[in-house]
């Protein structure tokens, strides 16, 4: 007979007659999901219960035993659920042969439908089980001291005995495999661990988790507010609870030894667990795992309809095939570093071991009688483009050798722990997702030389591996020797990149002598196409890799694997310096920039990005990470585009000087880009920044009508000096802001989604366009100075023809029109190359600032010959920086890749595509309220309700915070703070597009964006 023969029969209108009956609540019952008992939620007036009606072979005592280890986690303020007595005073009435008890219904949302779960619900969860824990420690009971079929512990035997139950034969023997394993490698060490009377059963769905506030996304579902059912305690080794609450963790995460680490981490800060726990938690998730298969495979096979008995079986398979490929010894390494301890148990040992060692010189000759080179290849290198490392050997080598002086003899040495990007190939992805790590992290050391140069070993050694790896960026001829220390803890030098002689002359099993020669330096056609070089890396433990063993590991395991491979330079005892120097921390540059710099600049994201190099339209951290550009509208052919890197060098090294010589380069600028105008747009002022040329353009506007009242727009922004921050409302009418003086006047922002008139249509623009009317009213203006869309004011797109409509009240009145240009210009709208094209409007004059000089300080106002002939009133205008030769020369190269690839033909085209993209995911996202844009210039408006369009600001930063995790970078904009502002570098094609959409809508699938 199975215990789910001995499962309660009893329906809901019981009982709510028991509830009443018994525990004098009055309410409705629901039923809820049990495994062996029958569970009902009551409703009544006063609250909500749980009613649990036992199996019939549950004893008294157990449940006693169960209510005791409860009430210790309730004392120790642990969120359990609290239990009630019968109307008689008991703890527990009778039913029919079945045990009756009421609990506490818990609110909270069950931690299986909370998507994505984060690191901090994983520590959360760790460090609630950790004080559970310690509730527990001393507590005993004896009817807790049971064979039970949910004991990990005594998972060799339940597999034993239940597997048989599983029908598919292949699922069948991995388990039993896992059932060999577990009996060879645990269970002895299992009896030595410590035990106690444990929870025995946090899995997904006893775990309820605090939904917290919509209004603040980011600390919704970080908190667990319930740990159910102490059904299932038992008295086992205290582990199991950290290894049974990861082990749902794990199912269709990345990084599944990652979700373990967070857990047990926090589970260790709580309740100190030792080497020996440490060493098995990996085996018990995975001996959870197994339970849940087999336990299900007998449930099923008993009951074959109930649907509740299969929930978690398909997932748990699918994990296990997948949790059962990882190698143990990773996963145990990677949990002791995630718990502060020295990855690999003897590495201290071994690194003290080799510090005192007397190695023989690897290249023959001691270091100090050769010349030595540090040669940094980090991210942020100065040396190599990146498509010059991943070019052809022969570019490598020839870039090495000039590192080292065109010196033939130098050596150059470096690379341990160096973040790289040159790891193109697939091979070091950690999978498809462009979200995912790749490799970076080098975690040997490289010693440059020539081809053919002899290595000596060191130290005395067994050659493990000789093998040729022979694809490209890979080792090419790579020995591995062992060695061993006196102690008896074995260890391994690896020597990759090598001369396929090598693989000649050693062959696996043969003793090296120290300092004997045992391989040669192999050039680019044999060693995976690098300039020739050796990489030496010490390896602690092989991890049955062998010689596909990792040079390279992804940055978030970053301690692990240089634990794992500690530094060659002590294997090699290299002279102090003759390595690059570290940087400093990145947590140091936040704390010296706040000490340094004024503490009015703001900092994007929270930990903020220390981004060291770009290219394209991708931003590189410090360790190597890639960010997918979405803002940075300044670097508007892409980052440091090699064409106008180029131009501004070879002028830089040819003369920079004013504009007080005669000079073509500004000549050519000019011409360019005043054709690229409509009307008399002819006559230009170089300057530095959108603040100057803007600064500039309102004096020029008063010189010319001999007036000094402008018109602005509502939270419009055009720049820093004292005259913009008059004129931009979004600074004087926000913090810090003292308003704006009597000569500006401020038009109604033109808002066709949440503004006074919606709409993008003429009608809507000139009802707006009154409003300039009533600051004409005011006073006769100089000049209306407007983006022609506006940034700051969240995205927006004008209603058509808007700027049209002003420009004739404005010309009417004797003003003139600036438009400013500084964010939008340049293509990025399209073929249009200018806003305030789109907008019907030809101005009197223009500014231009961020994409003119793709990051370069290269601003420009560009007028009418009339309205600057008027500026010219006798004083001079002059400009040290502005129109030197060298930002001309930049100014050409962006106008040149602009006009050869095509650029604001593909805004076009790759703009359209993102707000299609945006507006597909506003019919299955409510928070989109608003996708607006013009070439790739784009907002997505946010809100809580599409009717009150209440602003969704903290759901937006939210957003923001999780696509920096997935690898994009987007902002926000808006007065309200809830626009999405993408404006990339326009070099994005079809897949950076499809990618932002994807990453968008998983974001805004994550449950904390949720209702
Ligand atoms: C529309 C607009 N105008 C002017 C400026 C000022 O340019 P800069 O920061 O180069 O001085 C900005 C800067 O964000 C801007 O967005």
């Amino acid at each position: 007979m199975s215990l789910l023969d001995h499962t309660p029969q009893l329906t809901s209108v019981q009982a709510e007659a028991l509830a009443r009956d018994l525990f004098a609540i009055d309410g409705r019952a629901t039923e809820l999901p049990s495994e062996r008992d029958r569970n009902f939620r009551i409703d009544s007036a006063d609250g909500s219960y749980v009613l649990k009606v036992a199996n019939s072979t549950e004893l008294l005592e157990t449940l006693e035993a169960q209510s005791m280890a409860a009430g210790l986690c309730a004392d120790a303020a642990i969120p359990v659920q609290r239990q009630y007595r019968t109307v008689n005073g008991e703890w527990v009435a009778q039913f029919d042969g079945h045990y009756v008890r009421v609990f506490d219904y818990l609110d909270g949302t069950l931690l299986a439908d909370v998507q994505p779960c984060s690191q901090q619900l994983r520590y959360d969860l760790g460090a609630v089980l950790g004080r559970v824990a310690n509730a527990l420690e001393g507590f005993d009971h004896p009817a807790l001291h049971r064979e039970f079929h949910w004991d990990v512990a005594r998972t060799a035997d339940v597999i034993a005995e239940r597997a048989p139950s599983i029908t598919d034969a292949d699922r069948r023997v991995l388990v039993e495999r896992f059932a060999d394993r577990f009996s060879r490698d645990v269970v002895a060490l299992l009896s030595t661990l410590p035990h106690a009377i444990i929870h025995g059963d946090a899995n997904d769905r006893n775990v309820l988790v605090d939904a917290g506030e919509r209004e603040q996304p980011a600390e919704r579902f970080r908190k667990v507010s319930g740990l159910l059912d102490f059904g299932d305690a038992v008295y086992s080794v205290v582990i199991a609870d950290a290894a049974i609450a990861a082990a749902y963790l794990t199912f269709d995460v990345e990084d599944p030894i990652g979700a373990v680490c967070d857990v047990v981490a926090a589970f260790d800060a709580q309740h100190r667990l030792t080497d020996d726990e440490l060493a098995v938690v990996w085996n018990l998730v995975l001996a959870r795992q197994c339970l849940s298969v087999v336990n299900a495979a007998v449930q099923t096979s008993a009951r074959p309809d109930d649907d509740y008995l299969r929930v978690s079986e398909e997932p748990a398979w699918r994990s296990l095939a997948r949790l059962l490929e990882i190698n143990t010894d990773l996963a145990r390494y990677r949990i002791r570093a995630a718990c502060g301890r020295e990855p690999h148990p003897n590495g201290q040992r071994i690194r003290e071991f080799l510090a005192q060692s007397s190695p023989a010189p690897l290249l023959g000759t001691e270091w100090n009688d050769l010349r030595l080179f540090a040669v940094d290849l980090s991210v942020d290198t100065p040396l190599f483009g990146i498509s010059e490392m991943s070019g052809t050997a022969e570019q490598g080598d020839a870039i090495m050798r000039s590192v080292v002086d065109g010196d033939a003899d130098a050596i150059g040495l470096g690379g341990y722990g160096e973040p790289r990007l040159f790891y193109t190939s697939p091979a070091y992805a950690s999978s498809e997702d462009p979200a995912s790590e790749r490799r970076t992290i080098h975690l040997g050391l490289d010693v440059w030389t020539r081809a053919g140069v002899p290595l000596h070993a060191p130290l005395a050694g067994v050659v493990h591996i000789a093998h040729d790896n022979d694809a490209p960026l890979d080792y090419g001829p790579v020995v591995v020797l062992r060695h061993t220390t006196p102690e008896g803890d074995d260890y391994f030098s690896l020597y990759g990149h090598l001369a396929r002689e090598t693989l000649a002359h050693v062959h696996v099993g043969q003793q090296i002598a120290q300092g004997e020669i045992f391989a040669w330096v192999g050039d680019s056609s044999v060693n995976g196409g690098w300039a020739p070089h050796a990489h030496v890396q010490v390896i602690l433990d092989l991890l049955d890799l062998a010689h596909d063993y990792p040079g390279v590991g992804v940055p978030s395991q970053r301690n692990v694997w240089l634990g794992l491979s500690p530094d060659p330079a002590l294997l090699l005892q290299l002279p102090e310096g003759s390595t690059p120097p570290r940087d400093r921390s990145a947590v140091q540059t936040l704390a010296d920039r706040k000490r340094l710099l004024g503490p009015n600049l703001s900092i994007s994201y929270d930990p903020p990005l220390r981004i060291v190099r770009g290219m394209g339209h991708t931003l590189y951290d410090d360790q190597g990470r890639s960010y997918l550009d979405a803002v940075n509208n300044v670097a508007h052919v892409g980052h440091c585009h090699p064409h106008v890197v180029r131009a501004g060098a070879r002028q830089m090294a040819v003369l920079n000087t004013n504009t007080r010589y005669l000079h073509e380069e500004v000549l050519r600028y000019a011409e360019r880009l005043t054709a690229t105008l409509p009307g008399d747009l002819s006559v230009c002022f170089f300057v530095n920044s959108g603040s100057e040329a803007n600064d500039l353009a309102l004096r020029i506007a008063q010189a010319h009508t001999g007036r000094r009242d402008v018109i602005a727009l509502e939270n419009g922004y055009h720049g820093h000096t004292q005259a913009l921050i008059d004129v931009s409302h979004y600074k004087n009418a926000g913090a810090g802001g003292s308003g704006a003086p009597e000569w500006v006047h401020t038009a109604v922002m033109p808002d066709a989604y949440r503004g006074e008139h919606r709409g993008y249509s003429r009608d809507t623009a000139l009802a707006y366009a009154q409003d300039i009317g009533r600051c004409i009213s005011e006073a006769e203006p100089a000049a209306f100075i407007a983006e022609s869309m506006v940034g700051c004011g969240g995205q927006i797109v004008l209603p058509d023809g808007y700027l049209g409509d002003a420009a004739a009240l404005v010309h009417a009145a004797g003003g003139l029109m600036i438009a400013d240009e500084v964010q939008v210009g340049f293509g990025r709208v399209g073929p249009a190359f200018w806003g305030f094209v789109t907008q019907g409007l030809v101005p009197d004059i223009v500014s231009m600032g961020k994409p003119a000089g793709n990051g370069h300080p290269l601003a420009v106002v560009v007028t009418t010959p009339e309205i600057a002939a008027s500026f010219a009133n006798g004083m001079e205008y002059f400009n040290t920086f502005g129109g030197n030769p060298v930002s001309a020369a930049i100014g050409n190269a962006v106008l040149d890749v602009l006009e050869i690839e095509q650029l604001p033909q593909r805004a076009e085209t790759v703009g359209a595509r993102i707000v299609a993209g945006a507006r597909e995911l506003a019919q299955r996202h409510e928070l989109i309220g608003d996708v607006r844009g013009l070439g790739m210039y784009i907002g997505i408006e946010l809100v809580r309700d599409r009717q009150s369009l209440e602003p969704a600001a903290a759901e937006a930063s939210y957003v923001i915070e999780q696509c920096k995790r997935r690898g994009v970078l987007v902002s926000t904009d808006g007065p309200l703070h809830n626009v999405l502002k993408i404006k990339p570098p326009i070099v994005w094609g079809e897949a950076e597009a499809d990618r932002l959409i994807d990453t968008l809508d998983r974001v805004l699938s994550d449950s904390a964006l949720g209702r």
